[in-house]
């Protein structure tokens, strides 16, 4: 369900020093260093145990996730604000790992919450401190075959690609909306989102849980427009019009603005 939207959105600088060019993308999110973590995988090969994850996403294949997914331990979760982050693995120091593929990319959709019955080195993969990836099985036995449970990996942050923009998946009620904020590029997280309705200022949305925003105000029967922030390069960007006055609960409105 397309709105009519106003971009927003920053502009490509390209710098061209003598003898060095160069293209600086303003608020582009940069890849982080490769570091050491381990991959475990949850859920069988249809990744149906993927879906309904903490992030709130719900279906992953109607959300556009797909299997290339992964549960966070608590300590690379932060709190559900990493939701929608995107990280390349590369399986490594193990005989298990499948040698021709370099590395596979997947979107963190989920949390994986330590269990204190298990010893972190023996079974409590996820227990802070650790870094820990629990991918689904489609995606670790890109990198890995599956019967060796656990692999070490080398993993870097990179940025979200993402084709088409912002979805805003919309629950609540007319007095209280929970926004869903899906297909998010860039860095693919969010720090701040404001919401405003046809008759209002901007209203500033807070962290529910997840990748889901809230605001106590009357909004039923307004055109609602977003801004929303990226966690990781600050830039923010409004789409505005996304969802008509008639608007639903349980809809998912798409836009055409998105960060990269
Ligand atoms: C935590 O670990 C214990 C011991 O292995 C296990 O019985 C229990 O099911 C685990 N809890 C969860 C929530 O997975």
């Amino acid at each position: 369900m397309a709105a009519t939207l106003q971009s927003c959105s920053f502009l490509l600088v390209t710098f061209i020093i003598i003898g060095m060019p160069a293209i600086v993308a303003a608020g582009t999110f940069q890849p982080s260093q490769w570091t050491l973590a381990h991959a475990t995988f949850y859920g069988d090969e249809t990744a149906s145990a993927t879906m309904g994850g903490a992030c709130g996403y719900g279906n992953l294949f109607v959300n556009g996730y797909g299997t290339d997914t992964a549960a966070l331990s608590s300590t690379l979760f932060n709190n559900g604000y990493a939701c929608g982050t995107c990280y390349q693995i590369q399986c490594v120091q193990s005989s298990a790992c499948n040698s021709n593929v370099p590395y596979t990319t997947v979107t963190a959709t989920n949390l994986c919450p330590p269990n204190w019955s298990e010893a972190s080195d023996n079974g409590g993969w996820c227990n802070p401190p650790r870094v820990h990836f629990d991918m689904s099985k489609p995606a670790f036995m890109k990198i890995a075959q599956s019967q060796a449970g656990i692999v070490p990996v080398m993993y870097r942050r990179v940025p979200c690609v993402r084709s088409e923009g912002l979805r805003f998946s919309l629950q609540g009620n007319g007095y209280w909306l929970l926004v869903y904020v899906m297909n998010v590029g860039g860095g693919g997280d969010i720090a701040n989102m404001w919401v405003k309705g046809s008759g209002t200022r901007w209203i500033s949305m807070s962290h529910n849980w997840g990748a889901s925003y809230q605001a106590f105000a009357t909004l039923a029967g307004q055109t609602l427009s977003f801004k929303v922030t990226s966690y990781t390069t600050k830039e923010t960007i409004i789409a505005w019009n996304v969802a008509p006055a008639n608007w639903g609960v349980g809809l998912t409105y798409s836009t055409n603005v998105n960060f990269n």
